[in-house]
């Protein structure tokens, strides 16, 4: 059992492994940095987080629709949006260990071990002239923040370091040749990109009215410095965002609309309040007039899971003027032409997944005066389990494999179903508390007489007893979606 927040989540990372979560990408060839691959279990938990996500922005709102754009773009795009010029981390070298950091990250680091140490004054006068630092892109003062406070390489020991640079984050590839003579292509590092490049595209396919959204789902990639804390920070990741056009004048009022609504989708899980925070941004990028991250507490602190940005009209505006189309709308209302304001939502999939995790993960222990005992569970919501239920036949003889494989085969239509005949049934219930499953089916030699089963309830691990007649409804009831959306 965990004794604090590292091993806590140490332990969550090596449950992820074991039950076919989460596996390091091509571990065989001693992983790559960064990148991790979805086991049986990951892709189903992941896949009912995204139709959760689908269903509260777009089957729940009659203004927003979803799309599916590529991940290779024209590269003027990336020219437009900001992103050659300027999606960049400063980063500093040592050149005893060879090791590379985020500047900024450094600075963070000396910046929580002076909170730890109670040095609160030191702490404060740090982020200070980081951030002045940061702002002005004064590359030279990072660095010299660095040696003043006499931050080490945490390998060699030493402060041996290189001066600061811009690191562009972005991936690029060759393409067979484009018009313009140019074949490098970029891995989009965002989703959002493709959005805006559809906004004609969509408002006028779907004959939308302001305000509406448009919503994706989909991989991004960023060349990240560091990353760490497993899947939370990755090369390769998963965004759902969502651009919602709003008129002119409009958006700090939409703005204040999705801060409050995209929380309450997170809460809606059940998640305690006090996990949740809202950072509002002191310092805004150059084309947003609001932002603000949603951010949970992790065993490493509160971090960011989501961010709402209002951003203005800078997006739509850069690609009419790069592509020399027209980015704008007419609103019959007001009987004007107008390039729209954006507010985005945009939530890091694979983050909302750790957060999921980490969430529910409990190592329970169950010991009584005379027995040692204990389970590891995930209280995952109903509607997120990769599997709904699982059932279980008490024996595998006397015919109740045959009846367990009958029900099997009436609730497989509507529901994602486990089925386990190896073991005792404590183990097989302890296998699908560890994997989330909220409800086992157990037949039993009752079930042959009477067409009833025992249901076990993995949070409770109470049981009662129900007629097979009855189960479809009860599941159906217990996993819905309604009770999260309505
Ligand atoms: N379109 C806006 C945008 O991309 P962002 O704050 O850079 O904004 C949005 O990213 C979300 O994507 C973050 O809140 C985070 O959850 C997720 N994210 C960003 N970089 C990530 C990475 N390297 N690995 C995993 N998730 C990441």
């Amino acid at each position: 059992m965990a004794k604090n927040n590292d091993e806590l989540f140490k332990n969550v990372i090596s449950h992820a492994k074991e039950y076919g979560f989460v596996f390091q990408s091509s571990e065989i060839y001693d992983g790559l940095s960064a990148v991790y691959d979805y086991g049986q279990l990951g892709a189903e938990l992941k896949n009912n987080i995204k139709t959760y996500w689908w269903k509260a922005m777009v089957q729940m709102n009659e203004n927003i629709v979803g799309i599916d754009s590529a991940i290779f773009m024209h590269p003027k795009i990336w020219k437009a949006s900001g992103h050659v010029d300027g999606f960049n981390d400063p980063m500093i070298d040592n050149k005893d260990s060879k090791k590379r950091y985020r500047a900024d990250q450094l600075l963070e680091d000396k910046i929580s071990r002076y909170e730890k140490d109670g040095k609160t004054d030191k702490a404060e006068k740090l982020q200070h002239d980081m951030d002045e630092a940061l702002k002005a892109e004064d590359l030279p003062r990072l660095k010299a923040l660095i040696e003043e406070h006499e931050i080490v390489c945490p390998v060699s020991g030493t402060r041996n370091w290189t001066d600061v640079r811009q690191f562009n984050l972005m991936f690029s590839t060759q393409m067979g040749a484009m018009a313009d003579g140019s074949d490098e292509v970029y891995l989009r590092p965002e989703t959002a990109q493709g959005i805006f490049v559809n906004f004609l595209n969509v408002q006028k396919s779907g004959r939308m009215k302001i305000p509406f959204g448009i919503a994706q789902i989909g991989k991004a990639f960023r060349n990240e410095v560091i990353a760490r804390q497993f899947i939370m920070r990755m090369r390769e990741f998963e965004q759902m965002e969502m651009q919602f056009f709003v008129r002119p004048g409009t958006e700090m009022e939409w703005y204040k609309h999705w801060k409050e609504t995209r929380l309450k989708w997170h809460l809606a899980l059940g998640t305690s309040p006090d996990k949740y925070r809202f950072h509002d941004h002191s310092k805004l990028a150059h084309y947003a007039n609001a932002a603000v991250d949603i951010e949970f507490e992790f065993p490493f602190g509160f971090k960011e899971v989501e961010g709402i940005h209002s951003r203005t009209d800078f997006d739509l505006s850069q690609h009419q003027e790069f592509s020399g189309k027209k980015m704008q709308f007419f609103d019959p209302e007001i009987n004007q032409n107008y390039v729209p304001y954006v507010i985005e939502t945009s939530i890091g999939l694979d983050r909302f997944f750790l957060l999921t995790l980490i969430n529910s993960f409990e190592e329970q222990d169950l010991s009584t005066a005379d027995k040692q005992d204990s389970r590891s569970v995930l209280h995952l919501h109903p509607a997120l389990a990769p599997y709904k239920a699982a059932v279980l036949p008490l024996t595998k003889k006397d015919g109740l494999p045959e009846k367990a494989r009958e029900i099997m085969n009436r609730l497989k239509l509507d529901f994602n179903m486990a089925y386990d005949e190896k073991d005792s049934i404590g183990k097989r219930y302890r296998r699908q508390d560890a994997i989330g499953t909220p409800f086992c089916i157990t037949v039993d030699h009752q079930s042959l007489e009477d067409n009833t089963v025992t249901i076990r309830h993995r949070d409770s691990m109470e049981q009662e007893r129900v007629a097979i007649d009855e189960l479809e409804n009860m599941i159906a009831k217990l996993v819905s979606w309604k009770n999260i959306l309505s």
